[in-house]
């Protein structure tokens, strides 16, 4: 029997196979790792606990369970992750605040800002036929279109993505530079707090919100902007680097989705089904609860398994195979579901949208070097890749003059 652990590199490897394993076997397994804690694997045991916030918790601690350690990761992160890590009715608040700044059609109103940001990164390698698809893209459009959507400055954008990419796999020094980058971000926020309201985006709206009824202080706007920044952009590198991945190993979905782009977005939806980008997140049981026979226990540790979820083959047949038409992908818990449901998941499938329409039509040749590609070692918190490399036939810049100029804010 094989001690369930994802932090480590068998499991970067084999989460496929173990996953598939488990819920035919186990689907409410118990680890005694980290603490010990439940995993829950089965699609609808993942959705019905995103569902019942009352019993499964996101808070870090609990005054009738002193000395539980929560919050959504396992181990507990080190600092708090924002609204992630709060419970109703702190959450709600947040949320009634937030959510109309990244609805659909907030994200459609958006989009030419999108489309310039795309077409600026993809401007500054094509005229050379080589990229690295992570440091290239995958790094440098989340990293911009997320500052930029936040209303914060660019100039630093090379920074941000560098540090959040290094930090999620966990590079040597990469938590110093953390720290240098929560200093930067809370300057930048204090200058924001100094020039007065205006431009109603997301700083502009923190600074200015009522949260049930409390404004918020300065740490605490950071704190939110932070989690934004931390679980938006390395995620949304991970999966861009896995799609161009997959359309070079399956040419002929390369092949259908150039002949057609309006099959992209369905596309779009199954990768981000397939990849999983954050595999899992974990909650607390706060009562009694009984799933599968198991009985969990108040103060219980539960990492809930988007990954497995979303290859349950009881949801979705085939699971572990990529359907680029496959009908009900967009019912996959990448974004989990319900009350924390992700604020992103309109803006990061247009961003993945509008990346693939460009690099498919600019550079649909684009093979990559199979050999050079690393991915992470290990995959607690994100499947991601660290280089993918690829050679293709030059073309022209599309914003002639203006590549040197793009990196300002918005609000500018
Ligand atoms: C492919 C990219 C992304 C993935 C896979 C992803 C995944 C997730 C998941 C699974 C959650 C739910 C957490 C939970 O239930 O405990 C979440 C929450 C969240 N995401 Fe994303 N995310 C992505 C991109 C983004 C982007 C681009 C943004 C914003 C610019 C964003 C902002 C947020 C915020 C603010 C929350 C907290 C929501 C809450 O607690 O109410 N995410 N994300």
């Amino acid at each position: 029997v094989r001690v369930f652990d994802h932090h480590t590199e068998e499991f970067a490897r084999d989460w496929r196979e173990i996953y598939t394993d488990l819920r035919r076997d186990c689907p409410v397994a118990h680890s005694d790792r980290h603490g010990g804690f439940y995993v829950l694997t089965r699609y609808a045991d993942v959705k019905a606990a995103l569902h019942d916030p009352r019993t499964f918790s996101c808070a870090r601690a609990f005054d009738q369970l002193p000395g539980v350690k929560g919050g959504v990761t396992v181990p507990r992160n080190p600092f708090r992750l924002g609204m992630m890590e709060m419970d109703p009715p702190e959450a709600t608040g947040y949320r009634r605040v937030l959510a109309p700044l990244f609805s659909a059609k907030a994200v459609r109103e958006y989009l030419p800002r999108m489309t310039e940001i795309v077409a600026w990164s993809v401007d500054r390698v094509i005229e050379s036929g080589r990229i690295d698809f992570v440091d290239d893209l995958a790094n440098p459009v989340p990293a911009l279109i997320t500052l930029d959507y936040l209303g914060l400055p660019l100039e630093n954008w090379a920074d941000y993505a560098r540090v959040l990419h290094r930090a999620v796999y966990r590079e040597a020094g990469s938590a110093r530079d953390l720290e240098l980058l929560l200093a930067d971000l809370t300057a930048a926020i204090k200058a924001r707090r100094a020039a007065g309201p205006g431009g109603g985006d997301f700083v502009d709206t923190l600074l200015n919100a009522d949260i049930n009824g409390e404004p918020l202080s300065d740490e605490m706007v950071v704190e939110m902007v932070f989690t934004v920044l931390n679980g938006g952009i390395d995620t949304s590198t991970a999966l861009i680097a896995h799609m161009f991945l997959h359309l070079e190993e399956h040419p002929d979905d390369r092949a259908a989705l150039i002949a057609d782009p309006s099959r992209i977005p369905g596309a779009v939806d199954e990768m981000v089904r397939h990849v999983t980008p954050g595999p899992g997140l974990a909650r607390t049981v706060l009562k009694p609860v009984e799933i599968a026979g198991t009985r969990l226990e108040p103060g219980d540790r539960v990492l809930l398994a988007f990954g497995s979820a979303n290859t349950d083959d009881e949801m979705f047949p085939d699971a572990n195979r990529v359907d680029i038409g496959r009908e009900n992908a967009a019912k996959h818990l990448s974004f989990g579901s319900g009350i924390h449901r992700c604020l992103g998941a309109s803006l990061a499938p247009a961003e993945m949208t509008v990346l693939l329409e460009q690099v498919l039509a600019r550079m649909p040749d684009y093979r990559i070097d199979v050999d050079a590609v690393r991915a992470y070692p290990k995959i607690p918190l994100v499947n991601g890749f660290i280089a993918v490399p690829a050679t293709f036939t030059p073309g022209e810049p599309q914003l002639s003059g203006f590549a040197s100029e793009l990196p300002v804010s918005r609000s500018s």
